[in-house]
């Protein structure tokens, strides 16, 4: 059973079993004269090839030759445009019925759907922009541009279970224009929901899906699918989070490219295609990639099934992507985010390990999570060509799905991070309810000591505390305030806590509330939830004002009316009272990351 789900997941949700997706071009050495022997090994295994010394590098030499004009190339990275290919045939309308057959027959269709009930419920349509919004209050001139928050949001019903990490992106947009707010909805056309559409049903596999014999019989299932679906394009959701970077806005999902989707003069949301750095990147590209605002690079990496379990890339402003570094970790685990300072980037080796055999055990996500192994934080130079210089550092064991930002003083780089107690990811299973156990995640600092190689860790909140945001024009520098979301055992977020680290954590508290390093929270009062709030300057960069001289915006929903607002607070005062609240047209569900993009940034996009 196990070798049936890896010869599923590993076809495609990496491509790191197909030798094509990792490029010649990553694979030369000529560009990495320094590369080490146990590099040439950790690569090799990853392409099959069995040569190594002198041989090895006639082969690298040329395909290096063959690949020359796109190393010289020094242009944009072109958009892949993601046309994938289906057929239908007997196979597939087989499996269809097998398939129907077998939910009939195993699946308690009377479970709870927990996520697909109430707010966390998909929206049926996407909603064209909107302008003119109803506006409470005045949007301050710095908000000129878009807010985004991405989400699951499936398009078509599931066929059986589900998961919240399960649903196809959808992007929520309200664009912002001299105090008037449009808003609009869009999907991200990825490669899999393009597929689904034109089934037009679901045919994916879904982590909800993963539970004992039905959950083996449904994967068997989905390889005998693969015959009429493309894999060739990955089949992420691109529903976790987003970025910009080099006049791009990109959507992230952890075993995906990256999709680029253009922001349009009137706030409507187009997705162009996948960005693969002119197939340089052969490997999933994290949901979390850094963004350093002083030199305009981003840092990322991907995971994978195979070793070396880890690949850290450094993408220059014009979107060059450098060679890929191997991260060399035990096995697979879920690596969800990561961090950088000026000089280094940080890895995090938690134990949430890959355990398909759970999934005989009724369990319905393939991972687990071990407490008695310690947590590792590997330290490398930022720009390190090989992972030679990576320090490893020892806590308790935790995990970890967010940080705040990172630095370094002195001898010591600081990590400030959501550490989460005790993960469990069937708590976003669909049969979650309300007995659910205490969520714990807190806010805390870690230190990790480049001269003597020692860690230490100390707690800074109560819980439950996820999202973690800052003042971006501080990501990898020292700084003062972390904006975080309250959140229940559901899930939901109920306020915002903005976070003072010059300020020492307040004893005796048994939840989060204003005091000692606690300068504020903005509670969203009773059935109404809140999402990942971004800070938004009023001045950007970090010499022309004070760091938290600036706004939070967010969405929020109120369970009792069923409509959803954009909220706009001052983020110095942590007022009650918004600064800015803006009436929606539609409902938009609960989800996962935010975004705020400038006027400066939405003209100055390259697609
Ligand atoms: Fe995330």
């Amino acid at each position: 059973m196990t070798s049936l789900l890896s010869s599923y997941v590993l076809q495609y949700p990496t491509g790191l079993t197909n030798p094509r997706m990792y490029s010649k071009t990553e694979m030369n050495s000529k560009s990495h004269p320094s590369r080490s022997t146990a590099q040439h090994k950790a690569l090799s295994a990853l392409t099959g090839r069995a040569a190594f010394g002198v041989e090895a590098e006639k082969e690298d030499k040329e395909d290096y030759e063959k690949q020359k004009p796109t190393l010289n190339s020094r242009a944009r990275p072109r958009v892949v445009a993601v046309d994938p290919k289906n057929s239908k045939g007997p196979i597939s309308e087989a499996v269809d019925h097998v398939e129907k057959l077998l939910v009939k027959l195993m699946y308690d269709s009377s479970r709870p759907q927990h996520y697909l009930s109430g707010n966390f419920a998909p929206v049926q349509i996407e909603t064209p922009p909107t302008a003119d919004l109803p506006v409470r209050g005045h949007i301050p001139e710095c908000l000129n541009g878009q807010f985004m928050r991405v989400g699951p949001n499936s398009k078509f019903a599931p066929i059986a279970g589900y998961h919240w990490f399960d649903g196809d992106g959808m992007i929520h947009g309200m664009r912002i224009r001299n105090g008037k707010a449009t808003y609009a909805s869009r999907y991200v056309e990825t490669s899999r929901l393009q597929q689904e559409e034109f089934f037009r049903s679901a045919k994916f596999l879904k982590m909800g899906d993963l539970k004992g014999l039905f959950g083996l019989l449904m994967i068997i299932l989905q390889i005998l699918r693969l015959r009429s679906f493309d894999i060739s394009y990955g089949l992420g959701t691109s529903n976790t989070a987003l970025t910009y970077h080099h006049g791009q806005l990109l959507a992230l999902h952890e075993f995906d490219k990256p999709y680029v989707v253009k922001i349009l003069e009137n706030g409507d949301l187009q997705t162009i295609g996948m960005l693969d750095y002119e197939k340089r990147l052969g490997h999933s590209f994290t949901a979390h990639p850094k963004i350093d605002p002083f030199t305009g690079e981003m840092f990322t990496f991907g995971c994978s099934f195979k070793a070396p379990h880890v690949t850290y890339r450094v993408i220059l402003r014009d979107g060059f992507m450098h060679e890929p570094v191997p991260i060399t970790i035990p096995e697979h685990i879920m690596m969800h985010d990561f961090a950088i300072t000026q000089s280094y980037a940080i890895f995090m080796d938690l134990p949430m390990y890959l355990r398909p055999a759970m999934i005989m055990k009724g369990k319905s996500v393939p991972y687990i999570f071990d407490g008695m192994k310690n947590a590792r934080f590997g330290v490398l130079p930022r720009y390190a060509e090989n992972e030679l210089q990576i320090r490893w550092f020892e806590l308790p064991s935790c995990f970890i799905f967010h940080n705040a930002n990172a630095w370094e003083e002195g001898n010591e780089v600081v990590l400030i991070t959501c550490r989460v107690q005790n993960p469990d990811l069937e708590r976003l299973d669909g049969a979650m309810t309300g007995n659910a156990k205490k969520y714990i995640s807190e806010l805390y600092e870690m230190r990790f000591n480049m001269k003597t190689g020692l860690a230490s860790q100390k707690k800074l909140s109560e819980t439950a505390i996820k999202f973690p945001r800052i003042n971006e024009s501080y990501t990898g520098r020292k700084q003062r305030y972390v904006y975080g979301a309250i959140v229940d055992s559901l899930a939901k977020v109920t306020g915002i806590a903005k976070f003072d680290l010059h300020a020492e954590p307040e004893p005796g508290k048994d939840k989060i509330k204003v005091g000692g390093n606690v300068q504020g929270v903005f509670h969203l009062g009773a059935g109404r939830f809140g999402s990942e709030a971004i800070f938004v300057p009023r001045e950007p960069g970090i010499s022309s004002s004070e760091e938290d001289d600036g706004y939070l915006i967010f969405f929020a929903h109120d369970e009792n009316s069923r409509k959803s607002q954009a909220i706009v607070i001052d983020a110095r005062t942590m007022s009650a009272e918004p600064v800015a609240v803006v009436e929606l047209p539609n409902r938009v569900p609960y989800g996962f990351h935010a975004l705020f993009v400038t006027e400066e940034h939405i003209r100055g996009q390259a697609v």
